[in-house]
């Protein structure tokens, strides 16, 4: 096997950018050469350049970037990640939107980069419980993602007791209700009614202009995602994030996360230490 010259990340770099956003110079130089030579194996590549011609040639074989993609971001994430921003959306949030929703229109939202599904069915779980409450309530919930292989996990929705954080059984006290089949060990497989709830469907947030279709979203969440992108792709993502969200709509990124977001476009919404972001009337 052939040593990874900077030329050959150049190559590799440009590729996951012109395809994701991804910024591959995010990762250090190290860790990136350790990834690609993983992928190399899985792939049985001889040598570097095998591996970039079978990357470069990713529109026959979209699984190879799709593998690279999931090497280079951290797809892992758990039911009910950040806990804060779903108590603001069950306490808050649904009961707020259906208390002026005078046209009975459902509560639209969208979880942009949704990996293995965890966040979606997290929502789906919670608006099941609010709608057992509130009958005439009705939600849509799209979840996107680049990566198929994270698609198929999450229609599958399959998950072991580490992305149930071990609290299957808190989790369904708490709500009320069964979320699944459990095997006694903290496994789970998502109960279809729940699964139903969430529109799974493959989205590149690279491709701004397919984005369009989301338009009258009431609350998106895209987590743990533009921190793989360049400023560029961001402030575009951020600017299409607003125009496809209602009058009031909210933007929840991690809680880690820390953008600069203009405050002409979002207005900071701090709720006991959670926070979001509420699109300005202003704009
Ligand atoms: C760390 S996971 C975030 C999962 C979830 N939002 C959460 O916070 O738990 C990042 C996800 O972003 C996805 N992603 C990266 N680039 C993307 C792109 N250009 N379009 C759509 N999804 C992308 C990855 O495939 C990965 O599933």
């Amino acid at each position: 096997m052939n040593r990874i010259t900077q030329e050959h990340l150049n190559i590799i770099s440009k590729a996951i950018n012109d395809y994701a956003g991804i910024v591959l110079e995010r990762i250090p130089q190290n860790r990136a050469k350790k990834k690609i030579i993983n992928q190399m194996n899985c792939n049985n590549c001889k040598n570097v350049e095998n591996y970039i011609e079978l990357l470069l040639n990713y529109e026959n074989n979209s699984s190879v970037m799709d593998d690279f993609v999931d090497e280079i971001t951290i797809s892992e994430s758990c039911i009910f990640r950040n806990p804060k921003q779903f108590e603001y959306l069950k306490e808050v949030l649904f009961p707020s939107f259906f208390k002026n929703n005078k046209n009975n229109f459902p509560l639209r939202i969208w979880s942009a980069g949704c990996s293995h599904g965890e966040e979606a069915y997290s929502i789906a779980m919670l608006a099941k419980d609010f709608m057992k409450k509130n009958p005439e309530s009705r939600f849509t919930i799209n979840a996107g993602d680049i990566n198929k292989n994270s698609l198929q996990i999450a229609k599958r929705g399959i998950y072991s007791s580490k992305s149930l954080q071990g609290k299957i059984d808190y989790f369904e006290e708490l709500l009320g209700f069964s979320i699944g089949k459990h095997d006694g060990k903290g496994n789970c497989i998502v109960s279809d009614d729940i699964k139903e709830m969430v529109d799974f469907h493959w989205m590149n947030l690279k491709d701004i202009n397919n984005l369009k279709i989301m338009q009258g979203t009431d609350i998106i969440f895209c987590r743990n995602v533009l921190i793989y992108f360049d400023e560029v792709l961001r402030k575009k993502l951020l600017e299409t994030f607003f125009e496809c969200l209602n009058p009031n709509g909210l933007l929840f990124i991690g809680e880690c996360e820390c953008f600069n977001i203009p405050e002409k476009t979002f207005a900071i919404v701090d709720n006991q230490g959670s926070y979001a972001y509420r699109k300005s009337e202003s704009k």
